[in-house]
Parts: C-alpha cells; sequence; structure tokens
C-alpha cells in the first residue's frame, strides 16, 4: 500500500531549550529565514506524502499560521513587486493536505502518536518528529519508505550516536540485511549500561502499520512517566521484526541548544544570500577562537 499519510508530533514543551520554548514552539525555530517544521514537511512532501497531521497543543498556533494563507502580508508583497517572495509565501499553504489535532495532555511521543489513530485509518503512515530536521539530497522519510515497500515491516530511522549519549536515546538489537539496511528484533528506550544493545538509536523518523494504534492503547508510561514510542515499537520488533534505516542526510536536533546553532551555522554557510559574508565572518572570528 502506498504510504501518504505523516504525522508529525509537535506537541512537546521544549524543556531542554527554555525559556525561548516558553512561548515560542521549538518546531518554529529558525534555521536562518525557514522554521524547522517547514524543513519538515518540506522533507514529507518530497517523499510523496500529500496528506499531514501535526500534533500541537496549547500555544503552538503560529504553526498554524504558517501554513495558512497570509493576505494582509500578500498583498504587501504584491504591491511592491516581490514576485518570488509572494509565490513562496502563499506555495507554503498548497504544500500538502495538513491538518492540525491537539494533544491535550502532554504525555509523552507515544501517547501524541496515539491522538493520529482517526487521521490514520488503516493504513501504514510515517512520523517526523517535529524537532528533528533531517538536511541531505535523498529524503530520509523517502528512504524508510522505500524499505517499507521493501520489506513490509515497520521501519525505524537510525544512527550510531557515542557511547556517552546512548542512555539518553534509545538502543536497539540490530543485524546486517544489506548496505545501509538493518533487522532490527529489539529496541530499549533510555537504556542502563547493561541494557545497551548497539549504539544505534532511532533519531526522528518512522514508518510504522496501523497495528500500531492498538499495541500503544496498551502501552503503560514508561522512561520519565511518558508513553514511550519505542516501547511500543519493540513490541512490533520482537514480534514481527522491523527494518532499521541508517539515512543518508544530516539531522539536528532542535530540542537542543547545541543542535540548533549547529543547524543555523551549516545552513548559514551554504545559504544563497548570505553564505559568502557568513564564511568570511566565521573566518575572521575562528582565529581568535
Ligand atoms: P522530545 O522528548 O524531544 O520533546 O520529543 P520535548 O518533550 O518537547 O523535549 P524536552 O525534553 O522537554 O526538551 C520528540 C518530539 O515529540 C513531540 C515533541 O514536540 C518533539 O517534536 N512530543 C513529545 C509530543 O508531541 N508530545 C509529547 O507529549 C512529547
Amino acid at each position: 500500500m502506498k504510504i501518504t499519510k505523516a504525522v508529525i508530533p509537535a506537541a512537546g514543551l521544549g524543556t531542554r531549550v527554555l525559556p525561548a520554548t516558553k512561548a515560542m514552539p521549538k518546531e518554529m525555530y529558525p534555521i536562518v529565514d525557514k522554521p524547522a517544521i517547514q524543513y519538515i514537511v518540506e522533507e514529507a512532501v518530497a517523499s510523496g506524502i500529500t496528506d499531514i497531521l501535526i500534533i500541537t497543543n496549547r500555544g503552538k498556533g503560529v504553526i498554524e499560521d504558517h501554513f495558512d494563507r497570509a493576505p494582509e502580508l500578500e498583498e504587501k508583497l504584491l504591491s511592491a513587486h516581490k514576485q518570488a517572495m509572494y509565490e513562496e509565501i502563499v506555495g507554503l499553504s498548497r504544500l500538502a493536505n495538513i491538518y492540525f489535532v491537539r494533544q491535550k495532555e502532554t504525555r509523552g511521543l507515544g501517547h501524541a502518536v496515539n491522538c493520529a489513530r482517526s487521521f490514520v485509518g488503516k493504513e501504514p503512515f510515517a512520523v517526523l518528529y517535529g524537532d528533528d530536521v533531517i538536511i541531505g539530497e535523498d529524503p530520509a522519510c523517502g528512504q524508510l519508505i522505500r524499505a517499507f515497500d521493501e520489506y513490509g515491516l515497520g521501519v525505524a530511522g537510525v544512527k550510531q550516536v557515542t557511547p556517552q549519549a546512548i542512555a539518553k536515546y534509545c538502543s536497539l538489537k540490530v543485524e546486517p540485511l544489506r548496505d545501509n539496511l538493518f533487522r532490527c528484533t529489539d529496541m530499549v528506550e533510555k537504556p542502563k549500561p547493561d541494557q545497551v544493545m548497539s549504539l544505534y538509536s532511532i533519531l526522528g523518523r518512522c514508518v510504522l502499520p496501523p497495528e500500531i494504534f492498538d499495541i500503544l492503547d496498551q502501552t503503560p508510561p514508561g522512561a520519565g512517566g511518558e508513553i514511550q514510542l519505542t516501547d511500543a515499537m519493540r513490541v512490533l520488533a520482537r514480534s514481527s521484526g522491523m527494518v532499521a534505516v541508517d539515512f543518508t542526510g544530516v539531522r539536528y536536533d532542535m530540542g537542543n541548544k547545541l543542535g540548533v546553532m549547529q543547524a543555523a551555522v551549516e545552513v548559514a554557510l551554504h545559504h544563497p544570500e548570505i553564505g559568502e559574508a557568513f564564511r568570511l565572518y566565521l573566518k575572521g572570528i575562528a582565529g581568535s577562537l
């Protein structure tokens, strides 16, 4: 079955980037001039997704505004003959069919995904975490969809993290299939040192069968007292097995301060408008670091 639906959970509280996230969702942080969530929606669209559900909560209305029409702004751009910017702004409202639903209580990523049950229905679907921006030639979500098409199993986008960092992520039990594909038969969220099965961790993308919703209904709160998506995916991994894709592309964690800065610097260096000037600036200050 062709995957056309995606869910973007964006209802987290972003406590690691306070106070900026007190009133501004981290999903709206600009990477130079484009908010993080726009990169994610564009990646989904480039992967063949036509319908997107964004999970939000109180205070995230600006995300809805970003993908809506903006008549006053559009008029202003037109009258100033800024045609290209006008097209870009209007284009944002036409990227895909974008829907919104609120996660009424912040009970974890698994709980957020479970809010998508009636949107998803009985189809497999993609999940793109709202604070994980992945930049690369080949859209990461599309790489996972191709693996789903080939194996017909749930798919997780993975990368290796450092031994020091694995305790903050999840750890997967994997064996090689071919190239950058692995079979995954177990996983654990926030592993203790004796629970680490590999340094492969799920970073920001997965493709799931609709059975995940019944599993999520049965999933009790796990690490941090939250309903963890990993705990539900572990049931899939242990029963039918999953596929892990070590995706190509650079992933930026917009939920932590260093990730926000890395994204800004690396995107700015290649930005058509400011790239050259920014490179000179960086070279200028690098000598004194
Ligand atoms: P994170 O755990 O990184 O987000 O969730 P968080 O809870 O905002 O982070 P901190 O620890 O407080 O800084 C990954 C993704 O899942 C969403 C977040 O918005 C983020 O995009 N999420 C998380 C939800 O939608 N609902 C939740 O209850 C938790």
